[in-house]
C-alpha cells in the first residue's frame, strides 16, 4: 500500500468542517498529522471547542489541536450564525470537549509538525487563510516542507458571503493573496465544484441506518445545516464544501480540475474577496492554482457516508 499522506487540517467548525475532520480520519490514504482552528464561522474559542468536541465525539482526542488567528489579518470577523447557529455547530448533542488544546498555539503546532514529518505535509485549509498566511510569513523555512496547499475558497461564478465572495476568501482576503503567491501547490476547491454535490436529506437516511452514536449526531447536524441551504436556496441538501477538500486528497478522481490563474480582489468593497479565476489567460501571468470544476457526486456522497459509519463503528 502506498504511503499515507501526512495531512494537517486547518479548519473553523463548522458543519461541514467537521465532516472534513471525519473523513480525514476515516481514510486509509491520510494520515491526520493536527487540526489547527481559526476564527471563522464562529469565534475561535467556539471552533476550537468545536474541534475538541468532534475529536471527542469519535474517540480521537490524541489528535493534537491547537488555536490559531482569533480573526483576520486587517478585516474584523464576521461568523457565520445563520448557517452554523452561534456554537458554530448548532443542532445536534455533542460531547462536551476532553482534548487538551496545545499551549503553543496553531503557529508553532504547524511549524513543528510540518518540519518533523518525515514526508512533506498537505495542508488543508478549510476556513479563513489567516493562519496560513500568518505561517508562510513567519517561518518560511517551512515552505519546501509543505507538499501542496489544499484550500476550500473561493468561486468562479458566485459568491456565498456576498454575491461576489465566497466565505473563506471574503473573510480574510489578504491572507487568500498571501497563500496563492506563496509559491507552493494550490488546490482551490469552489462553489462551483461543491454546489455540484449535495448531501440530501435522503442521503442523511443512509447516513443514519449505520446506527452509531456518531451517525446519530451526524444525521442531527446535517439537518440543521440543510434548514439554511434550504432557506436561502430552497435545495434539498447541503454542499459539504471542506469535505469535498479532504475527499479529493484521498481519491483524486472525484474532482476535475484545471490551473489558472487566480487573483482575489482586496480593494472594493463591493467586490472584496471575489477570486477572479483567468480562465483564458487574458492576464498573460502563469497559473498559480488547480481550481476544482467538477465532481462525482454520487462516489463522493457514498464516501462520506462510509466515513461517518468506519469512524462511527470505531468509537464504540
Ligand atoms: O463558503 C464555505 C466555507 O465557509 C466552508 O469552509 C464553511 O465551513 C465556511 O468556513
Ligand atoms: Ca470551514
Amino acid at each position: 500500500m502506498a504511503a499515507r499522506i501526512p495531512l494537517i487540517l486547518d479548519c473553523d467548525p463548522g458543519h461541514d468542517d467537521a465532516l472534513a475532520i471525519v473523513v480525514a480520519l476515516a481514510r486509509p490514504e491520510l494520515d491526520l498529522l493536527a487540526i489547527t482552528t481559526v476564527a471563522g464561522n464562529a469565534g475561535l474559542a467556539e471552533t476550537t471547542r468545536n474541534a475538541c468536541r468532534v475529536l471527542t465525539l469519535v474517540g480521537r482526542t490524541e489528535i493534537p489541536v491547537a488555536a490559531g488567528a482569533v480573526g483576520p489579518l486587517l478585516r474584523s470577523l464576521h461568523v457565520a450564525e445563520d448557517v452554523h447557529g452561534a456554537s458554530g455547530l448548532e443542532g445536534a448533542a455533542l460531547p462536551e470537549p476532553a482534548c487538551d488544546v496545545r499551549p503553543e498555539g496553531a503557529l508553532e503546532l504547524l511549524r513543528t509538525t510540518v518540519l518533523a514529518a518525515s514526508a512533506p505535509v498537505v495542508i488543508a485549509a478549510v476556513g479563513p487563510l489567516t493562519n496560513i498566511a500568518l505561517l508562510v510569513r513567519i517561518y518560511p523555512e517551512v515552505l519546501e516542507r509543505i507538499h501542496s496547499i489544499r484550500v476550500m475558497g473561493g468561486a468562479i461564478t458566485e459568491g456565498n458571503a456576498t454575491a461576489s465572495a465566497e466565505f473563506n476568501i471574503w473573510q480574510d482576503p489578504e491572507a487568500a493573496h498571501i497563500v496563492l503567491e506563496c509559491g507552493r501547490p494550490i488546490t482551490l476547491m469552489t462553489l462551483d465544484a461543491t454546489h455540484q454535490a449535495l448531501f440530501t436529506e435522503a442521503d442523511v437516511v443512509r447516513l443514519e441506518a449505520s446506527g452509531t452514536q456518531v451517525a446519530t449526531v451526524f444525521a442531527d447536524l446535517l439537518r440543521y445545516f440543510g434548514q439554511f441551504h434550504r432557506r436561502r436556496y430552497g435545495w434539498d441538501g447541503s454542499p459539504i464544501h471542506d469535505a469535498l477538500v479532504v475527499a479529493h486528497l484521498a481519491v483524486p478522481e472525484l474532482v476535475k480540475s484545471q490551473s489558472y490563474r487566480v487573483e482575489v480582489e482586496r480593494v472594493s468593497e463591493l467586490t472584496r474577496g471575489r477570486t477572479v479565476v483567468d480562465l483564458h489567460g487574458l492576464t498573460g501571468l502563469s497559473a498559480n492554482a488547480d481550481v476544482g470544476l467538477e465532481v462525482d457526486r454520487d462516489p463522493f456522497i457514498d464516501l462520506l457516508i462510509e466515513a461517518v459509519a468506519r469512524v462511527g463503528a470505531a468509537a464504540r
